[in-house]
């Protein structure tokens, strides 16, 4: 094998993903998937490369220092790309202490094993922190976020994420270990867990249940189709510069509102019901605490140095979506269940 890359969070939404492309990709890189297996990673995301001979499973949480410190001595990982995360804004919210411990201690954890394995062939090697735009805080109706836009968290969760960029960045300059970093704007597509509005608004049309659009539904998103996210990943990973900072967007900004009219026009087609019908299923719920209005991306340094750029318009990518959803209702039952119930009750029932 070439290289020994460690992937976290490789069970989850876009970790799956970027597990498939890497191993399908690289036969000659051995791929090691990291996750702890919360209510938001499942192996049945990625059933389909788990016998290739060139991927590794293993269960560990990154917050356990010893683990990952053994963990890293026995493999010498070349390359690291950290995805695992506790991801959900309103999680964040009624519980901050997962995300403090998952996001902020588990990349120290990850940085501190990584530091120590790259005394030898230190050029040879990469930690690449996968981040995300909600660091930048949120904007009014103008602009777009760059790399060099300050940071401004304004949740829990895009706090933790903020701080562990910061610590990644400043193990680069302090301890000069060879760091990569990507924000990137809203993903969808399949796999992704029906918590987030889009699978969640989804789930609810084809199940006849009502659609919780928060406040007035006027925040507006700039959504990226999972796919295109990984390909930049592979491209970042392989031809960024250490030390570099990459922003990833769609360059596809839709208010909430607007983007579930869409999906509802979709549903509606999809399901054989009358135009019109899922959109009756919208109910304007209380907002979420602190909602930051806008994100959006410029991505330019990222299309312009490293020649990326999104390949789906939206409306086809939601509509592979919707497909992906329709067509898995087992992988659904299967995730929709014990925790998230209790988690959808206590989010939605209570307004
Ligand atoms: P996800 O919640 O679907 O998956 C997270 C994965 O991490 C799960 O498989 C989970 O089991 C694993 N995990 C959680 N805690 C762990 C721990 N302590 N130890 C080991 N594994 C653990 O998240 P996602 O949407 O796939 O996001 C992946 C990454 O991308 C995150 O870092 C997130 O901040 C970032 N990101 C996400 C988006 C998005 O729109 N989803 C956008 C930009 C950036
Ligand atoms: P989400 O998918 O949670 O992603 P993020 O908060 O990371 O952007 O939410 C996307 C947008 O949809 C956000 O403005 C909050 C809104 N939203 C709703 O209106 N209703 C919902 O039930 C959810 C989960 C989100």
């Amino acid at each position: 094998m070439k290289k020994t890359i460690l992937i976290t969070g490789g069970a989850g939404f876009i970790g799956s993903h970027l597990v498939r492309l890497f191993v399908n990709k690289y036969p000659n890189y051995k791929i090691v998937n990291l996750d702890k297996l919360t209510y938001a990673g499942n192996l049945e995301n990625i059933l389909d490369i788990e016998n290739k001979k060139n991927y590794e499973f293993v269960k560990g949480d990154i917050v356990d220092s010893v683990f990952i410190n053994e963990l890293f001595l026995k493999y010498k990982f070349d390359g690291v790309i950290h995805l695992a995360a506790e991801s959900h804004v309103d999680r964040s919210i009624a519980n901050p202490m997962e995300f403090i411990n998952t996001n902020i201690l588990g990349t120290v954890n990850l940085l501190n094993a990584f530091r120590k394995i790259c005394e030898k062939n230190i050029s040879e090697k990469r930690f690449y922190h996968i981040s995300t735009d909600e660091v930048y805080g949120s904007l009014g109706e103008e602009g777009l976020f760059t790399e060099l836009t300050s940071y401004d968290p304004r949740s829990p969760y895009s706090a933790s994420k903020a701080s562990s960029d910061h610590l990644v960045r400043a193990y680069f300059h302090t301890y000069k270990i060879p760091i990569v970093i990507s924000n990137c704007s809203n993903n969808y597509g399949g796999n992704q867990f029906p918590e987030k509005l889009i699978p969640l608004a989804i789930n609810n049309i084809k199940n006849n249940k009502s659609i919780p659009i928060y406040g007035k539904g006027e925040n507006v998103r700039d959504w990226l189709f999972v796919e295109d996210h990984t390909k930049a990943i592979d491209l970042i990973f392989h031809k960024g510069k250490n030390g570099e900072t990459y922003n990833i967007g769609g360059n596809n900004e839709w208010k909430n509102i607007d983007l579930i009219y869409l999906l509802c026009k979709i549903m509606d087609k999809k399901l054989n019901r009358e135009n019109g019908y899922s959109a009756k299923l919208i109910t304007f719920v209380k907002d979420r605490a602190g909602h930051d209005l806008r994100y959006a991306i410029d991505s330019s340094k990222l299309q312009n140095e490293l020649n990326w750029e999104p390949s789906l318009q939206f409306e086809e990518g939601l509509e592979k979506t919707v497909e992906w959803n329709l067509n898995n209702q087992k992988w659904i039952n299967n995730v929709v269940s014990g925790d998230y119930e209790k988690y959808y009750e206590k989010q939605y029932k209570k307004r």
